[in-house]
């Protein structure tokens, strides 16, 4: 049993995804890396989409194939749309199909507004919205043309969104980032009303502060890190695992019935902590 409070156990059930194919954009690093791998450790096969650093992609690729199921890298950038659906249309031929997709990709270009750039602006909003705008699009035409195939999972096909605490919390500073994200939640909502009906379900994982590299002034120095903890209830920052577990059990049939939800993980970030004490 791992007894470190920072790093929760894996996840291991080899046979709950078994035989599913799944896309994880941005998982050359961070979340994405994280949640590709515990796919993998599931049972799926699993494309290992990156923009940038192929050889971390390769690095996660061959941890993946560890665990005894296919994997590959292909780099895409998702905010561009013909590569997108090249990148769709070049899993269904290798791997046959995808029935899952994590819409991971994303990043920051923060700054106050008055100083922020439209070049900031347009590049989070087309890499965190956009993109997955085209990725769900391309893998939904994918689930819709095949249906249920009733030994591999009871829907269609499964969407993770992958928002972030600030499709709530505005976020001074980053207005373009609370933006996309607020954005990913109607993205999630609409598409999850959309095509429940037809048996796809498209929820949101909204992670709160993960120890990643987009975040690392946050948690680097010991000043930042206590700062940062005065944000969350539960005591510690996040690790990549934390978010990748809760991808693994919400695409999964164990949660068959939630649809066009968020599932916040963030140890009670936005239970407005403050408030414990004061108001
Ligand atoms: C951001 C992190 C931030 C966290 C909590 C995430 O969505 O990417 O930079 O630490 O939210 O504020």
């Amino acid at each position: 049993m791992n007894s470190n409070p920072e790093r929760p156990p894996p996840v291991r059930l080899p046979e709950l995804l078994k035989g599913q194919k799944a896309l994880v954009t941005g998982a050359n690093s961070g979340i994405g890396k994280a949640t590709a791998i515990a796919l993998g450790r599931s049972g799926a096969d699993v494309v290992v989409n990156y923009a940038t650093d192929r050889p971390a992609a390769e690095a996660v690729v061959a941890e993946i194939e560890a665990h005894g199921v296919h994997a590959y890298a292909h780099q895409a950038d998702v905010s561009r749309e013909d590569q997108v659906v090249d990148m769709v249309a070049t899993m269904v031929d290798r791997l046959g199909t995808i029935d899952i997709l994590v819409a991971n990709a994303g990043l920051q270009r923060d700054a106050p507004t008055a100083e922020m750039t439209l070049a900031q602006w347009e590049k989070v909003i087309s890499v965190n919205l956009t993109g997955q705008f085209l990725c769900a699009r391309e893998a939904i035409k994918e689930f819709l043309r095949r249906g249920v195939v009733p030994e591999v999972s009871r829907a269609a096909g499964k969407v993770i969104c992958m928002s972030s605490v600030h499709q709530t919390i505005p976020w001074g500073g980053h207005v373009n980032y609370a933006s996309s994200k607020g954005g990913v939640a109607m993205l999630t909502q609409t598409l999850a009303q959309e095509f429940a009906p037809h048996k796809i379900r498209v929820n949101a994982i909204a992670p709160g502060a993960i120890k990643t590299p987009i975040n690392r002034a946050a948690w680097q120095t010991p000043e930042a890190r206590d700062s940062l903890l005065r944000l969350i209830p539960y005591g510690r920052v996040g690790t990549p695992l934390d978010i990748a577990n809760a991808a693994v059990v919400l695409v999964s049939d164990l949660c068959d019935y939630v649809v066009g939800t968020t599932l916040y993980v963030d140890g009670g970030m936005t239970l407005f902590p403050g408030f414990a004490t004061g108001g």
